[in-house]
């Protein structure tokens, strides 16, 4: 990343003008992960004052700093802009125009995260990739990603996300995107809509930055597909189409979960192709259709992007599995899907969950918190997981919180294991009771804290029954 920013092209992309020799390797906007050379960017938050951290940015060995008024005591060079915000959406822009990367933008429901490292991880073995860390998909995270895209990348990877209509607007018309990539329309995040289709249309909005002759990645099976598809030849974009559909031009003919991976047969246009991702899920594979249909819109190789797609590891908290010891030579499974979660989220995961064998007299065992941001629905999708815990065969459903409380008192006797208020209470309470040959599979929104359950599961059997007695 060295020579990412100089004085030159920080003034043509500020219009400002400043002392000649900055050399930027990196851009910032938190010292807490500023490194040595980066061009640390003050932003002003609702709870937080980034000029408030320029002494911590000269301790980390910031190159500049670009702020709103000149800050006295800071003996870096300092960039003085009236608006440091839209200065970061300048740089972006810049970045952008100066760069001969194929940019492919990534929104929708669920899937986004895992879609855009899948994209990253196969279009790396293939050329220089700069990609979204980790889930900096928002109004800053977009322009900080476009911001610290080295020159010499072939593709970027970008993710956008929203909780509000009119949010993805300007991320796209930031980036530019020629290939956008919708994974899917769900009920996630409803809070803020009235229906699913202004969810939809909220989604379209990622075709707005697009210029004619771009290419929209759409999935053929969700209901939205068609008004998904009419929204992007508005933009004068061709539809390129994934799913187990059979008109589906990128399809999924077959996914079986082989014990930590996915095994995939499909067919890109015509070509059969095998593969195995490194993850276990029927979403997994429906999601690396849209991978391959993207790879095809920016004239990647295919068949080699698929394979590279065995050494994909699940992100934090979205799937990874452990073997964790209880008792000499004794094991339990643990699934830990606690980054987050919605109902199309949670149904992957129980779905997920049914389809791993089983050792010996092992149980599956669902241990569930809230979904948040489901507004008034929230009550009746959390009863609405019933049906899919009990198609899937679930053996003992743990709940936590007041929503999964609705959720446990629909449960028939056997299922029910037990239910506390929040994730702190518990998680004692699953640990005391996992046995041998168990898969257990914890999910959860970010804001109900499953990873508390994830973290007292994965203490040796002994620490976790005296968590249990309350000693
Ligand atoms: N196609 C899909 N259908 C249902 N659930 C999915 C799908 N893709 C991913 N998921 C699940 O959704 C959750 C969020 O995944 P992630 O990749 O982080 O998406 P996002 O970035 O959109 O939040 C995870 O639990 C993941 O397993
Ligand atoms: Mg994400």
């Amino acid at each position: 990343m060295r020579g990412l920013w100089t004085s030159e092209d920080l003034s043509k992309a500020t219009g400002v003008q400043m002392a000649s020799g900055i050399v930027a390797g990196g851009v910032s906007i938190d010292t807490r992960s500023l490194n040595e050379g980066d061009l640390f960017i003050a932003l002003r938050g609702e709870n937080m004052d980034g000029h408030e951290f320029a002494r911590q940015a000269e301790e980390k060995k910031a190159a500049a700093i670009l702020a709103d008024h000149p800050i006295p005591g800071v003996s870096l060079p300092q960039i003085v802009v009236s608006d440091t915000f839209q200065a970061l959406r300048n740089l972006a822009s810049f970045a952008v125009s100066r760069s001969l990367a194929k940019r492919i933008a990534v929104t929708g429901s669920v899937g986004k995260t895992g879609t855009k490292e899948m994209l990253a991880l196969a279009l790396s073995a293939q050329a220089p990739v700069h990609a979204t860390q980790g889930n900096l998909n928002n109004h800053y995270g977009l322009p900080l990603t476009l911001a610290r895209m080295p020159q010499d990348a072939a593709y970027a990877v970008l993710e956008m996300g929203m909780n509000h209509a009119g949010e993805i607007t300007p991320l796209s018309e930031l980036a530019k995107p020629q290939v956008a990539v919708v994974t899917t329309v769900e009920p996630v995040h409803i809070e803020f809509f009235p229906t699913l289709s202004a969810i939809a249309e909220a989604k379209a909005e990622i075709f707005k930055g697009m210029s004619a002759g771009g290419i929209a990645v759409l999935n053929r099976d969700n209901p939205f597909f068609g008004l998904l598809a009419r929204r992007a030849r508005e933009h004068g974009a061709r539809v390129i189409s994934f799913g187990g559909h059979i008109e589906s031009e990128f399809r999924l003919l077959h996914s079986e979960i082989v014990g930590a991976s996915t095994e995939v047969l499909a067919l890109a246009g015509e070509k059969p192709l095998a593969y195995r991702i490194g993850v276990p899920g029927h979403h997994w594979a429906v999601n690396s259709l849209a991978v391959l249909a993207a790879l095809h819109a920016v004239g990647a190789d295919t068949a080699k992007g698929a394979q590279s797609l065995q050494a994909m590891t699940p992100p934090k908290g979205r799937g990874a599995r452990r073997e964790i010891e209880i008792a000499q030579g004794k094991t339990f499974e643990l699934i830990d899907e606690s980054y987050n979660a919605s109902p199309a989220s949670m149904k992957a995961a129980i779905v997920t969950l049914a389809q791993i064998r089983l050792q010996g007299k092992g149980r599956r065992i669902a241990v569930l918190g809230d979904m948040l941001e489901l507004g008034t629905q929230g009550p009746a999708l959390h009863r609405g997981l019933k049906t899919v815990l009990e198609e899937a065969g679930i053996d003992r459903v743990y709940t936590a919180g007041p929503l999964m409380e609705g959720l446990f008192e629909e449960l028939p006797q056997p299922m029910r294991a037990g239910h506390a208020a929040n994730s702190a209470e518990l998680a004692p309470l699953v640990a005391a009771h996992v046995q041998a040959g168990d898969i257990v599979m914890v999910k959860g929104s970010a804001g109900s804290r499953m990873g508390r359950v994830v973290e007292a599961l994965e203490r040796p059997k002994g620490v976790q029954a005296q968590a249990a007695n309350g000693h």
